[in-house]
């Protein structure tokens, strides 16, 4: 039976053209779609971003081990095939609370000793932390790559997304690193804030957050260059600095290493 209501899991994965969604979902992602054309590049932009952000921290950083929260389908520039691909020992616990996205992740990692997925949920930061099969993966002792990639938008104030960024970051070492997209009104027309009603209408609650706001979720952490910066900021040859395109997308994105 398809689902009646559309997920933000499977709405995202139509946004990057992909084939784990069903017909509520297609629904709910046209009228975004309408409301604003440029979610598709910034979906794409976004997921970029994620692999990059990967890449630097296995590579140039040196992590070994990775906590996605909010990790979606399975789609291009998976984290463990990013990671895995600079040092195949690396380790990636997926998270999600869509139990299709982490049905369909597990099917994907069923022959990767060093990867799995697990239903939980950002709610409840301290589950993640003692979940068995996560611990049975990652030392918590020693530095993790923490990712929100694309996830707290999802969380208005009164869910207070602080607070359980905050849960995350004090339980990880010093020298873990937490990298974050988050979607903003800033600097857009109206087209931004509409889609964003859209989304809480159709889909889920959503909440566009100044640049002021999303620096703030880096309390407790010292942020690589270029810092938060509307996206792309990142430059493919990772070289931390601002691109020089004219076009920025309504999309924060940065990485703080964790004091
Ligand atoms: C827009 S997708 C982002 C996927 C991926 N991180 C990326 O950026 O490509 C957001 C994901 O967050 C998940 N999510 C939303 N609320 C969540 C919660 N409370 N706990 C766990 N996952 C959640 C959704 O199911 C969805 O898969």
């Amino acid at each position: 039976m398809e689902p009646e209501h559309p997920s933000v899991a499977r709405v995202y994965d139509y946004f990057l053209g992909g084939a784990h969604n069903f017909r509520a979902d297609r629904e709910a992602a046209a009228r975004v779609v309408e409301t604003w054309p440029q979610i598709r590049d910034t979906t794409r932009v976004n997921r970029l971003f994620l692999g990059e952000a990967v890449g630097f921290l296995t590579g140039e950083v040196g992590l070994r081990q990775f906590l996605d929260i909010g990790s979606g389908m399975p789609t291009m520039g998976n984290v463990h095939e990013v990671a895995q691909r600079v040092a195949p020992e690396a380790r990636v616990a997926y998270v999600d609370h869509d139990p299709v996205a982490v049905a369909h992740s597990q099917i994907l990692l069923a022959s990767n000793p060093n990867a799995l997925a697990v239903d939980a949920d950002l709610t409840r930061p301290e589950e993640i932390l003692a979940h068995p099969e996560i611990t049975g993966l990652l030392d918590l002792s020693q530095p993790v790559g923490l990712l929100l990639v694309a996830i707290l938008h999802f969380f208005p104030d009164n869910t207070h997304p602080q607070r359980l960024v905050a849960a995350l970051r004090d339980a990880l070492p010093a020298g873990s690193y937490l990298v974050l997209t988050h979607a903003t009104g800033d600097g857009q027309d109206r087209d931004v804030a509409d889609a964003a009603e859209v989304y809480r209408r159709t889909t889920a609650p959503f909440q566009l957050r100044s640049r002021e706001e999303v620096v703030r979720f880096f309390d407790g952490t010292d942020l690589i260059e270029p810092g938060v910066v509307l996206l792309p900021g990142w430059d493919d040859d990772r070289r931390r600095r601002a691109t020089t395109t004219e076009t920025r997308l309504p999309v924060y994105a940065g990485v703080g290493r964790i004091r």
